[in-house]
């Protein structure tokens, strides 16, 4: 059983390298982000994306009760990987609230360092598919422009990829999520690795570290 958060500002690849760590050990991919965004048209979706289109956090209460309920999932018995999730000290400590009520731990935390010029640039050309394939226009661009390679659909940009909420998704990343750093270094955690290689050589070394 393995639990494995995944912790990084906007852009970092949290998304990208969740994705392939999942599938390489077959947990499943818990991102919040995601869920939010599959909420749209309803109620929490339209109230989540008032926060997100602005870059803002959604508040505590929502996410830890989107989190919860998650965990209880049988298919989180054998572990998961949590992508954007915790991004408060509340919502760690509702975590390890929760997580102990089923008995279970987090095992590692891995922080994906990346400087914030590069995150500006991987955010302002990323293109995403509905189904959830993410490709980035210079390092990781689709075969065809503007077409999925997985599923063929149509590329779009996120709402919240607009340069002023990029700016602001960093300022919130550091003021709310960076003090998570020192709390799960302070649990004898955290791994920090270095973001800024190519997306197969960060998943070798993350790959390399679970085992
Ligand atoms: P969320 O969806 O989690 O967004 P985020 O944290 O801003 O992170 P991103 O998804 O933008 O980046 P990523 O690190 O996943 O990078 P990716 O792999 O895509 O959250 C969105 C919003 O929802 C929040 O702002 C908030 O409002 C709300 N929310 C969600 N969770 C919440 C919570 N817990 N509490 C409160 N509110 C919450 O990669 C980025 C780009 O770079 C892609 O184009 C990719 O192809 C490319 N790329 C990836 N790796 C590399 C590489 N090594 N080299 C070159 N390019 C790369
Ligand atoms: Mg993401």
């Amino acid at each position: 059983m393995t639990n494995i958060i995944l912790l990084g500002p906007p852009g970092s690849g949290k998304g990208t390298q969740a994705k392939l760590l999942a599938e390489r050990i077959s947990v499943p991919h818990i991102s919040t982000g995601d869920i939010l965004r599959a909420a749209k048209e309803t109620e929490l979706g339209d109230r989540a994306s008032e926060y997100m289109n602005r870059g803002e956090l959604v508040p505590d209460s929502i996410l830890i009760a989107i989190v919860e309920d998650r965990l209880a999932k049988p298919d989180c018995a054998s572990g998961c990987i949590l992508d954007g999730y915790p991004r408060t000290i509340p919502q760690a400590d509702a975590l390890n609230r929760i997580l102990s009520g089923l008995d279970l731990r987090i095992d590692l935390v891995i922080n994906i360092d990346v400087p914030d010029d590069r995150l500006i640039t991987r955010l302002s050309a990323r293109r995403v598919c509905e189904c959830g394939a993410t490709y980035q226009l210079t390092f990781n661009p689709p075969k065809k422009e503007g077409v999925c390679d997985l599923c063929g659909g149509a590329l779009y940009q996120r709402d919240d990829d607009t340069e002023e909420s990029v700016r602001n998704r960093l300022l919130v990343y550091k003021r709310e999520t960076k003090p998570l750093i020192n709390y799960y270094e302070n649990l004898g955690l955290l791994t920090t690795i270095d973001g800024s290689g190519s997306i197969k050589e960060i998943s070798d070394e993350i790959y390399a570290y679970v085992q």
